[in-house]
């Protein structure tokens, strides 16, 4: 069997609080990929333990985010949605990318220095080792392409220094089975757009994330329109009227943030935002992104909660996905045995 050309896979962390920054830097790119692509969406819940062991409510908060994969628009009667932990391929091919990997690569990442923060020692070894698993999920299908908010972009290339290893310390191996020069594509990025990086509503210089402690500083998918109303209103911002051009929104990063949201939402760019609230006060520019807002989320999280009301469903789906995926992983992973030279 060939490499696939044009197969996408991504995944997020079932670690609930799921955000805009989530839906505009990932989500609604793996929504659009479908026209073009053979795409797989998988909900990671061996990452989401890498940080907190126990988690209050693994199931639910994993089929929330199956719930907004669909809910957004992702088919997965043609597609592939699954969680992570129900095809063991992924498990067994991050254990043989631990010995592929090397300690200074990892050394390197930046978003274990900031989720460790100080008291690294007390890490888990899997927070450590996560992109090697998070390498594993995409190599698994040989996935060449990975849409990701920019937050992820240092993971995907140490994912392209893995597989660069092993097709080169496996090159007679892989050429000897049948396969070619190369066994695991360099996978692209897809780091595209206006909402590659979303940032807090609170502080312009901190990104919107999961993890952050004041909920005002966040949309959630599963806010009603009201709050998504609200924290919009209570954004922080600076006294000044919106510029008329990219440069003006220099040195404002909240007022960038909201003129990037403002454009996301509604597929144009900053500078056409701009060209329509250019020297407009934020008491106008305010309401006026709140009921984009709301008009782009609100029929989301409808159907997320009409998902939600039948968890059963949820999980057929799950379990459905998990099994075309798994079609695809045990060919993977049997392939990837014999080029190391395991027995069976
Ligand atoms: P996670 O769950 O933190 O985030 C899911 C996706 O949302 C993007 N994202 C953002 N984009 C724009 N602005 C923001 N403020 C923002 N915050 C998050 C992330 O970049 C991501 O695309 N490691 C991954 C999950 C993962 C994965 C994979 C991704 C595991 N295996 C394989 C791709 C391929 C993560 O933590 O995502």
């Amino acid at each position: 069997m060939g490499q696939p050309t044009n197969r996408v896979f991504s995944g997020v962390q079932p670690t609930g609080n799921l955000h805009l920054g989530n839906y505009l830097g990932a989500i609604r790119k793996f929504v659009a990929l479908q026209d073009s692509h053979e795409c797989i969406y998988c909900v990671v819940d061996l990452h989401a333990v890498t940080a907190d062991l126990v988690q209050k409510d693994l199931q639910n908060q994993t089929r929330e985010i199956a719930a907004a994969f669909i809910a957004s628009g992702i088919d997965p009667k043609k597609h592939i949605v699954f969680n992570q932990s129900q095809v063991r391929e992924h498990s067994e091919l991050a254990w043989l990318f631990n010995c592929v990997a090397r300690m200074g690569w990892l050394r390197r990442m930046t978003q274990f220095k900031e989720k460790a923060g100080k008291d690294s020692e007390n890490a888990s070894v899997g927070l450590f080792t996560y992109p090697n698993l998070m390498a594993a999920d995409i190599l698994t299908y040989r996935a060449t392409h990975v849409p990701v908010g920019d937050d992820q972009k240092q993971h995907l290339e140490l994912t392209r220094d893995i597989a660069a290893k092993f097709n080169n310390d496996f090159a007679e191996r892989i050429a000897a089975l049948g396969h070619g020069d190369s066994y695991f594509p360099l996978t692209e990025p897809v780091i595209e757009g206006e909402a590659t990086r979303i940032m807090s509503l609170r502080d312009g210089s901190r990104k919107m994330s999961k993890s952050e402690p004041s909920d005002m500083s966040r949309i959630n998918l599963t806010d009603s329109s009201d709050d998504i109303a609200k924290k919009i209103r209570k954004a922080r911002t600076d006294p000044e009227p919106l510029p008329d051009n990219l440069d003006g929104l220099k040195e404002r990063p909240e007022a960038d943030n909201l003129v990037s949201i403002f454009a996301a939402l509604s597929e144009v760019s900053s500078e056409e935002v701009l060209r329509q609230y250019g020297g407009k006060q934020f008491g106008e520019f305010k309401p006026a992104l709140a009921d984009l807002a709301v008009e782009k989320l609100a029929p989301i999280n409808r159907e997320m909660r009409r998902l939600m009301d039948d968890p059963a469903g949820v999980d057929a789906v799950l379990k459905e996905g998990a099994e075309k995926a798994r079609e695809i992983a045990s060919v993977t992973l049997s392939e990837v045995r014999d080029i190391f030279g395991f027995i069976g």
